[in-house]
């Protein structure tokens, strides 16, 4: 691989192992937030904002007229504490629709409401600790890095994580995909939970089924807890554009989901979905860290459940509203990007992201954020999803995520800029040399247990 001349303050030199400098969840918030000032002059595709789909935003419209008309309901919003796992109805229309999306035999004691997604995992790390005691160093796994940049910083340092590299596997003509390595993953000894995003954020690929069957046995075997983040995923929002694997239940089982991607992220309701004793070890979590839960976003959600217009909403209007836009954006890649250069996308299953990966760029993934940062276009440089103790470096700054949650005019200008830059800074190769790029990436990686 290339190495690269970047002067960036995430340099390569970073010890393995180490919280980057630039703490990553923290620089794409601002970034997120920074455009919504002038909007005319930034491409934002970077950061995690679901689209303003005016078919959605119109039902949230409606939900918040109906709750203001109701003679009681804004009041009892606005004016109670949610007990602390929250309210009673929510949880039995969330245990409802994930009985009947994955046949889960879940009830209402089994789900917990946080405030949002975020703040879900921060009280799951509490719980690991706490179930780790203090003679341990807590360890999650991470078996398909790169992996949701939102965790990286949650558990402090030493970091908890320890990462696995999934392989880039090429799968066709400008398409690769991560896969579980499990010759890497078997050797890794000791660990408290195992954590993955799926569809996974960076890379909208979903698990597959073989992958998500085995890490439920492993989880099983190791009698450790299996954390799924579904921020993307079944039952809701469900932005896959591919028939979901079947996901089993086990008491190991932890589901992270949340009402953000389905276009309410100010509300911030995050859900868990695990056993009743783990979900009431979660509300007292909740109760320490918060009190209670916020109410509005489910009580706009609620009679959407139950009434399935949530289930036909992300059906009808979100996922095929994305899927145009996935194709938008892989349109406008092959139009911008140099032809003449070596450049992939990560299978786009779901989500909101294109993963790109570049073999041969010639600078940082973060210096190239820095360039198009300069020239009005905001992307996310892809070294900060790959963190953890044993997280390959040579790796790290070769991609980046693009999000194509944006208008079509946004989509078009960013790429095209973005191809625009790589013209210099791509070694112009054959497509597919006969040395696979794929040893460049992998071959930093060792594992050692505790
Ligand atoms: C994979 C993943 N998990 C969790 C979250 C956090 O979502 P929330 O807005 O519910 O805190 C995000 C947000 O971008 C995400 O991408």
């Amino acid at each position: 691989m290339v190495t690269g001349s970047s002067t960036h303050k995430c340099s390569q030199s970073e010890p393995m192992g180490d919280r980057p400098q630039t703490i990553g969840i923290e620089e794409l918030m601002r970034d997120l937030a920074e455009p919504g000032r002038r909007p005319s002059q930034v491409c934002m595709l970077g950061g995690g904002a679901p689209a303003r789909i005016s078919e959605v935003e119109a039902v949230w419209r409606r939900r918040m007229r109906e709750i203001l008309d109701d003679a009681d309901a804004f009041e009892r919003v606005v004016a109670c504490y949610e007990p602390p796992r929250g309210p009673a109805e929510f949880l039995d229309a969330v245990a409802a629709s994930v009985r009947q999306c994955f046949g889960w035999p879940v009830q209402r004691d089994h789900v917990v409401v946080t405030n949002g997604s975020q703040s879900a995992w921060f009280l799951i790390v509490q719980l690991l600790r706490e179930s780790c005691g203090a003679k341990r160093t807590l360890r999650i796994l991470l078996p398909r890095v790169p992996e949701y940049i939102g965790y990286a910083d949650l558990a402090g340092s030493p970091t908890p994580f320890v990462g696995a590299l999934a392989d880039p596997v090429p799968t066709g003509s400008r398409r690769f995909r991560h896969q579980l390595a499990w010759d890497r993953l078997r050797v890794i000894e000791a660990f408290d939970a195992i954590a993955v995003s799926s569809p996974g954020n960076p890379t909208g690929g979903l698990l597959e089924a073989e992958e998500l069957s085995r890490l439920t046995q492993w989880a099983i075997e190791r009698k450790v807890p299996l954390i799924l983040d579904h921020a993307y995923g079944p039952p809701f929002p469900s932005i896959v554009f591919r028939s979901t694997p079947p996901v089993p239940w086990s008491p190991h089982t932890v589901l992270c989901l949340s009402l953000s991607k389905l276009g309410l992220p100010g509300l911030r309701t995050g859900i868990v979905v695990t056993t009743p004793e783990r979900a009431e070890r979660l509300a007292r979590w909740n109760a320490v860290a918060a009190l209670a839960p916020g109410g509005l976003g489910p009580a706009i959600v609620t009679p959407l459940l139950r009434s399935g217009e949530l289930e036909r909403l992300c059906h009808d209007v979100l996922r095929p509203w994305y899927r145009e836009r996935r194709d938008r954006a892989l349109a406008f890649l092959d139009e911008y990007l140099p032809a003449d250069a070596e450049w992939y996308v990560h299978e786009p299953d779901g989500a909101f992201f294109l993963w790109l990966w570049f073999p041969t760029l010639t600078v940082s993934s973060y210096e190239l954020y820095q360039r198009l940062k300069a020239k009005g276009v905001v992307i996310v440089s892809g070294h900060y999803f790959f963190y953890g103790r044993g997280s390959p470096r040579a790796a790290r700054h070769r991609f980046i995520r693009l999000s194509y949650a944006q208008p079509d005019d946004v989509l078009r200008r960013g790429i095209q800029v973005l191809g625009h830059e790589l013209q210099s800074l791509l070694r112009k190769a054959p497509r597919f040399r006969s040395k696979s790029p794929v040893a460049d990436c992998t071959k930093s990686q060792t594992h050692r247990g505790r």
